[in-house]
């Protein structure tokens, strides 16, 4: 006799390991509506107490994958590899990477999501681009990644469903910091987009899901590890989230500093996360023996002007404007006010959750999932951590509608820098590496 599903909730409560059929049982009694939301919350506790075993949480990862429908990319030639960021502040990566890696002979299928809390969404910034659309259909989304090499799009309901539901359940039962369920939700989602090959990055600091290094490689390593077992490639990256990526915070300037990136500019530490990253998804897609022969690539992708046509035939490919990747400065973004420098010194650090908030309390960003954003608002960091500063320089600009709305965070974002007598000693952006 198989076990109940109450008896199966038992079993993890007691510190069981489920078996694989088990697993299914649960989950998909749960999608079906035989298993009650209070019943799976039980179960998600239980597993946050007892935790997984990597088998279990490859078990959990292809169930919550089958709840829904698995994007068929085998009709376009070539290895298919994306990216995934656990998220942070200014982190707009994936925007100028999925054209690079793409004008290198990689497809890169990218399916991301909107901005929630202090962190960023890739959604809300793409579409800062007049015209470009992020909710295309499955079957535009696979024309375009053969067409173009690259495609950018939202999750649609019909990918992994029950991760879904199950992450509604997690937010508001404390259980979403369990490394096992992390792993299901993020690799469940990205295994049905079809690809072969996965770079993770996960961000580590302040403005990051992980503030410690020790628990960001623990799910780093758990990562790798289930979405090897899965039969992908997979490696990942620790990245520092201490600060904001780069000096935009907010959806039209982010936009804007991403394209500059390929335009061969950029500030350093987001051209060395995107460099890292791209190397990393041309090696895993055995474009490139080395990540130092990888970086060599991506670099003459960007000196031929190639990622730069990639980006704009993905653009025009979506229904956006393509002048913006010629002239960035198109996309608008709203007069500056400039926060000053109380005092003199070095910029020994400037906190990223504060600044993610702020950039919310701005209206970049949004609180509650069904909020608009304002694409023209933001900040923008003029004075990076190890940066000598004078009393009365610019330390940020406010993006604002209005002069009136910058005092409402004007104090946090002054609090959000810390100076110092001395520059910090240089911290490195890539903190660590996990592979298979
Ligand atoms: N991101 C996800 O997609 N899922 C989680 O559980 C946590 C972060």
């Amino acid at each position: 006799m198989p076990l109940s599903l109450v008896e199966l909730i038992a079993k993890k409560r007691d510190g069981g390991a489920h078996e694989d059929a088990e697993i299914e049982r649960l989950v998909g009694a749960f999608v079906a509506g035989e298993l009650a939301d209070y019943q799976m919350s039980a179960w998600l506790m239980a597993v946050y107490l007892r935790g997984m075993s990597t088998r279990e949480a490859v078990a959990l990862t292809y169930a919550m994958l089958r709840s829904g429908r698995t994007v068929d990319l085998s009709g376009v030639l070539g290895f298919k590899v994306d990216k995934h960021s656990t998220g942070g502040v200014g982190d707009k990566v994936s925007i100028c990477l999925a054209p690079l890696v793409a004008a290198c002979g990689v497809r890169v299928p990218m399916v991301s999501g909107r901005g929630l809390g202090h962190t960023g969404g890739t959604l809300d910034k793409l579409e800062a681009i007049p015209g470009f659309r992020t909710d295309l259909s499955v079957d535009d989304f696979i024309r375009i990644v053969g067409d173009v090499g690259t495609c950018m799009i939202g999750q649609t309901s019909e990918i992994a469903p029950a991760d879904k539901r199950m992450y509604a359940l997690r937010d508001v039962t404390a259980t979403v910091e369990c490394i096992p369920l992390i792993v299901a939700s993020i690799l469940s989602k990205k295994l049905a987009e079809g690809i072969d090959g996965l770079v993770l990055d996960v961000k580590v600091g302040k403005g990051a899901f992980m503030r410690d290094i020790d628990r960001a490689r623990s799910l780093a390593e758990s990562l790798v590890r289930v979405g090897t077992d899965a039969g992908k490639r997979v490696t990942a990256l620790l990245t520092d989230m201490d600060a904001p990526l780069g000096q935009a915070v907010g959806n039209a300037s982010e936009t804007r500093e991403a394209i500059r990136v390929l335009h061969g500019e950029g500030p350093p530490d987001l051209v060395e996360c995107t460099l890292a990253l791209g190397a990393e998804m041309l090696v895993v897609a055995g474009q490139a023996g080395t990540v130092e022969l990888a970086r060599k690539e991506l670099g003459a992708a960007i000196a031929s002007g190639r990622a730069l046509a990639v980006m704009e035939r993905m653009v025009a490919a979506q229904g956006g404007d393509p002048r913006v990747v010629a002239d960035p400065s198109l996309l608008v973004v709203a007069p500056g006010v400039a926060v000053l420098a109380a005092e003199s010194g070095f910029v020994a650090s400037v906190d990223a959750l504060e600044i993610g908030l702020a950039a919310v309390a701005l209206g970049a960003g949004r609180t509650r999932a069904d909020q608009r954003v304002d694409p023209a608002v933001g900040i923008s960091i003029e004075a990076k951590p190890g940066a000598k500063v004078v009393r009365g320089e610019p330390l940020a600009l406010l993006h604002v509608r209005d002069p009136r709305d910058a005092e409402a965070v004007r104090a946090r974002v002054e609090r959000a820098f810390a100076i110092a007598n001395a520059a910090p000693p240089p911290r490195p952006l890539v903190l660590g590496r996990v592979a298979a």
